[in-house]
């Protein structure tokens, strides 16, 4: 398998779009009680939202799209609600997966899925296996997925397959075992619905990625709040631990290459 290069080892090339935008998608609830509507329509309206967020990446060139779909700490909610998010889960997989293929998306879904019924694991790696050769956009789902979870069964993954790092390992060691390793680092983080937490979502892969906190509900979410969170994005200065003066430099030089695009505005 193929692993991205951590940020903290290779620095990623800077683009005018975020080539991974991961998103937490908050804001279901309150959408739905604003309107007098339980929780569960606020979901149902959460997962068209997720169907235009899709189209909108793939017309602006976005390579991967990760969605926080179901956190480890989320079982806790009412069991209604939980069954309704599953059977949402479901459905989405049984009705969405074709869709997804035609459009050129590689489906991948991402956590520790034991807690999930075996229809819904099977819709999962059916879906995976129909999208796996498309490259236009990797839609990743995580769920029933936790940053720390996904620390401790990469390494205990990693320590099974290689006893002899128990002593010492590095992060390149640690890397090809975590549950988003077909994916680079995320460029844009977003979180939807007020809140500003990172609610214990990619915390090894955020480490240097752009963040975006909006008070839009998720079901309001839409290709120009989408917008609005890549112009943000593209007036930041990345630096990655490099002086504001060493990133000027590293831009002038990339643009003076052939075929260099536009530059980004100075930060
Ligand atoms: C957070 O809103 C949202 C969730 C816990 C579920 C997200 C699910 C979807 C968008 C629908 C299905 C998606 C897929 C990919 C199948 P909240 O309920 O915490 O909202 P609140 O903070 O307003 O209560």
């Amino acid at each position: 398998m193929r692993v991205e290069p951590s940020s903290t080892q290779a620095i990623p090339a800077v683009a005018e779009v975020p080539r991974h935008v991961a998103i937490i998608m908050d804001g279901n609830g309150r959408w739905a009680t604003r309107r007098f509507l339980p929780r569960v329509a606020g979901h149902q309206r959460g997962a068209e939202a997720v169907r235009e967020a899709v189209r909108t990446c793939v017309e602006r060139g976005i390579e991967y799209l990760t969605l926080f779909a179901f956190s480890s700490e989320n079982w806790r909610r009412p069991a209604e609600e939980v069954a309704v998010l599953m059977q949402l889960f479901r459905m989405v997989l049984e009705q969405e997966v074709a869709k997804l293929h035609v459009n050129g998306v590689r489906l991948k879904v991402v956590g520790d899925l034991s807690r999930f019924d075996t229809r819904i694991v099977e819709l999962i790696r059916r879906g995976e296996a129909r999208t796996a050769r498309n490259r236009r956009l990797t839609l990743t789902i995580c769920a029933n997925y936790g940053g720390r979870w996904d620390v401790v069964q990469a390494t205990h993954r990693m320590l099974t397959d290689r006893p002899e790092l128990a002593t010492s390992f590095t992060e390149a060691d640690l890397a090809p075992y975590l549950a988003m390793a077909h994916a680079p680092e995320p460029d844009l983080f977003i979180r939807t619905g007020g809140e500003q937490r990172i609610s214990n979502f990619l915390i090894w892969q955020l480490a240097y990625t752009e963040l975006y906190f909006t008070d839009t509900y998720w079901p309001d979410f839409d290709g120009r709040t989408l917008d609005e969170a890549i112009a943000s994005y593209r007036r930041r200065e990345r630096r990655f631990g490099q002086t504001s003066e060493q990133v000027r430099e590293g831009r002038r030089a990339a643009q003076a290459l052939p075929g260099a695009v536009t530059p980004l505005p100075d930060a």
